[in-house]
């Protein structure tokens, strides 16, 4: 299993998040780690169902690659949530991913408040975010998505790239601030 995994949000190949995760596991091989790369785009991964049923680490509603996802999540050291801002939030595939991340979160529905005893609990955690225009007055809805969702399941964030003014496909490789804090993130992720 690889020391760092990181999920790619984005359909568009070669794209400004696809372009910055090369950047980050480039980063990471340099330390001397083991760091793949998973386009969410190519994998056979279903909608949850919300038939919470999912307790016992496995979803028991589909069988598709989510199966060998949680499993490989589990075993990472670290883990890179990449994805490109659509209509200021993260984008669908990255929050189907999130969904159906439920069975990791050690749910207990059985008792109010919900008690949670997440496996993922001290799993090291990145974010890489691409955008084309600054944020508004409400502030980034994808950092509150992460760093809510990393507090819940108590993973350990080390740190976030945000990158403005790409629109079109690989425009990011015009800014060396980004592809170089991208290579940082992707260091500190595996740093011992
Ligand atoms: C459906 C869609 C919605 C988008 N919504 C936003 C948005 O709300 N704010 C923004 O700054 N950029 C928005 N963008 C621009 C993308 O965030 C930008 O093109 C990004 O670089 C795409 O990354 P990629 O090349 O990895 O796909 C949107 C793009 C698409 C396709």
């Amino acid at each position: 299993m690889p020391d760092l995994i990181a999920f790619v949000g984005s359909a568009r190949r070669g794209g400004n998040t696809d372009t910055l995760v090369s950047e980050a596991l480039s980063g990471a091989r340099k330390r001397g780690a083991t760091a793949r790369r998973i386009r969410l785009a190519d994998l056979d991964m279903r909608p949850c169902r919300g038939c919470m049923r999912c307790f016992s680490g496995r979803c028991k509603s589909h069988r598709d690659d989510m199966d060998l996802i949680l499993g490989a999540m589990l075993d990472a050291r670290a883990l890179l949530f990449a994805t490109p801002v659509y209509f200021w939030n993260v984008s669908g595939l990255m929050k189907t991913l999130w969904d159906r991340m439920l069975p990791l979160a050690g749910l207990d529905i059985r008792t109010r408040p919900l008690a949670m005893k997440p496996l993922l609990r001290g799993v090291r955690a990145g974010v890489l975010v691409v955008q084309e225009e600054p944020e508004g007055p409400h502030g980034s809805i994808p950092r509150m998505f992460f760093d809510r969702n990393f507090l819940d399941f108590g993973m350990e964030k080390v740190g976030e790239v945000f990158a403005y003014g790409a629109l079109r496909r690989g425009e990011i490789k015009k800014d060396r601030t980004a592809l170089a804090s991208a290579r940082a993130l992707g260091r500190k992720l595996v740093a011992p």
